[in-house]
């Protein structure tokens, strides 16, 4: 593919990822305010963007197969974790900005517990095996198999996590 347009697709998927999540928010926003209608909309108009954005990935070759997903999504978690966020850590704690400085650190232990939950299911890939997974939807984090009574990482009761 010409660099131009590939380029242009990358931005697109990025532009539309985040307008995607953005609309969500605002989706939930809007029902909080008992605005149903005005929830439908961002919460269609969100889920359209989702498409485009995957029309765009696709474009882009970057979904291969379950084997290679799952090492291109250990490789980028575990350099989100130890890169970025150690990074924006630092920079929050040498401001003084500690609200800050404890999200991004939350987000790097949430991340470097994806980045263990991928390098099992690499080793274990062909196996049947089945899980129960718990969310916490207050920073996160996943919990494999037990619902803790509170969060590890942010101390939320077990009433806050979601379970797939
Ligand atoms: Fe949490």
């Amino acid at each position: 593919m010409d660099e131009k347009i590939k380029d242009a697709f990358h931005q697109a998927y990025a532009g539309e990822s985040k307008a995607a999540l953005r609309l969500k928010m605002y989706a939930k926003k809007a029902q909080e305010e008992g605005l149903p209608q005005i929830a439908k909309l961002f919460q269609v108009i969100s889920f359209s963007e989702e498409i485009q954005g995957a029309r765009a990935l696709r474009m882009l070759r970057e979904i291969k197969n379950t084997e290679d997903n799952l090492k291109a999504s250990f490789e980028s978690t575990t350099k989100i974790a130890g890169v970025a966020y150690e990074q924006f850590v630092k920079e929050a704690a040498d401001r003084g900005d500690t609200t800050a400085s404890t999200i991004f650190s939350q987000c790097r232990d949430v991340e470097d517990i994806h980045s263990k939950l991928y390098k099992e299911a690499m080793s274990h890939l062909m196996e049947d095996r089945e899980t129960i997974y718990y969310v916490c939807s207050a920073c996160g984090y996943v919990s494999d198999g037990m619902l803790p009574d509170r969060c590890p990482v942010c101390q939320a009761p077990k009433e806050q996590f979601s379970k797939f």
